[in-house]
């Protein structure tokens, strides 16, 4: 398989191919700040109290985060970290299976059930990013490649719980927008929909100031669920600087997607981040997780958000459409969005 990991396996790499090195990158470090400390958390523990009180609070406090934000650290959410560093460990031990045993799982096909590859879109992109993947969709249907052993098993109690975490959000951000409490779930077939499970393979590199692991850009779904192994390397974009995020232990990293921009009109827009290389001995691993509505849900702002004052700023799009749109393009900081704003 053409992968980065086994480019740095296989030579004593000591410079940098030039098809990876990147443009923007070096000038665009200049601007980082590190604001880390500000980055909102919140208390799943609150969002979904049975004091009423309490929960409202943390609703408003979600709602600010979307709005201010479109990121945020999620702490005390119930997910194991037992389990966490068994999804960690078992991906180490999918991408260290030799490629011969990761032939069958190589495709450039979007809609495939599993596939594994490098940079972003082979055919799309000019220069190349330090980053090889594994993508599965685990919902409705549940996929995953059946080696290393235990591989599948971890991933679908891993996937199946970060689906209840954010059906939680999701209720929460309905609330947040004085929606009904199921409308996002209702309007966006929540619970048959669609997600993805991203396995993201950042090789240490010897120069990591000239390549990139994933170039700015925004993600397709609702919401998007990360965690990362002790590496760092997620920068976000706020107030037109870059902040890099370091987690703290155990949470979950949350971003707005950009189906959560379109229903609710742009309050709530779909924040702009990218993952750079820092590391030259270590592999970073992200694990994300997608969550969308079903793929022939018609995407459009919710008409009880709509008035004069606030027309309708997107035509309706199914989210098949949209994801066929978004992997034909380089991926970029103007994302898809800009084909269907009104
Ligand atoms: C992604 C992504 C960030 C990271 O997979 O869409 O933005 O930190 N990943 O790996
Ligand atoms: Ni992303």
């Amino acid at each position: 398989m053409f992968s980065v990991k086994r480019l740095v396996e296989s030579n004593n790499l000591s410079s940098i191919p030039s098809n990876y090195i990147c443009q923007t990158n070096i000038q665009d470090y200049s601007i980082v700040l590190n604001e880390t400390e500000i980055i909102p958390t919140i208390d799943f523990s609150q969002l979904i109290s049975s004091n009423p009180k309490e929960r409202s609070m943390a609703i408003q406090k979600l709602g600010d985060a979307c709005r201010d934000w479109g990121f945020f650290m999620l702490i005390n959410h119930g997910v194991s970290e037992t389990l966490r560093d068994e999804v960690l460990r078992t991906s180490q031990c999918f991408f260290d299976l030799p490629s011969e045993e990761k032939k069958e799982y190589i495709s450039e096909k979007l809609f495939d059930p599993i596939r594994c590859g490098t940079s972003f879109n082979l055919k799309v992109d000019k220069t190349l990013y330090w980053r090889d993947y594994l993508k599965c969709y685990v919902h409705p249907q549940f996929d995953a490649p059946s080696k290393p052993p235990g591989f599948s098993e971890t991933l679908e109690e891993y996937t199946t719980k970060s689906r209840e975490v954010i059906g939680e959000l999701l209720k929460g951000i309905s609330l947040s927008l004085s929606l009904e409490e199921n409308y996002i779930h209702n309007m966006m077939n929540v619970d048959s929909g669609s997600q993805l499970l991203v396995i993201n393979y950042y090789p240490p590199c010897p120069k990591p100031e000239l390549v990139m692991g994933l170039p700015a850009h925004t993600d397709h779904g609702l919401l998007t669920l990360l965690m990362q192994n002790e590496h760092s390397g997620l920068q976000i974009e706020h107030n037109g600087k870059w902040i890099p995020v370091n987690p703290v232990p155990n949470s979950f990293l949350i971003n707005t997607g950009d189906h959560l921009e379109i229903i609710t009109n742009g309050k709530y827009k779909s924040i702009v981040h990218r993952a750079v290389v820092m590391n030259k001995k270590a592999a970073r691993i992200s694990v994300g997780t997608a969550h969308g509505p079903t793929l022939d849900t018609i995407v459009t702002p919710a008409p009880e958000l709509l008035s004069k004052d606030n027309p309708s700023a997107y035509r309706g799009i199914t989210y098949r459409d949209y994801l066929q749109l978004q992997q034909s393009r380089e991926l970029a900081r103007n994302s898809c969005l800009d084909y269907i704003r009104i």
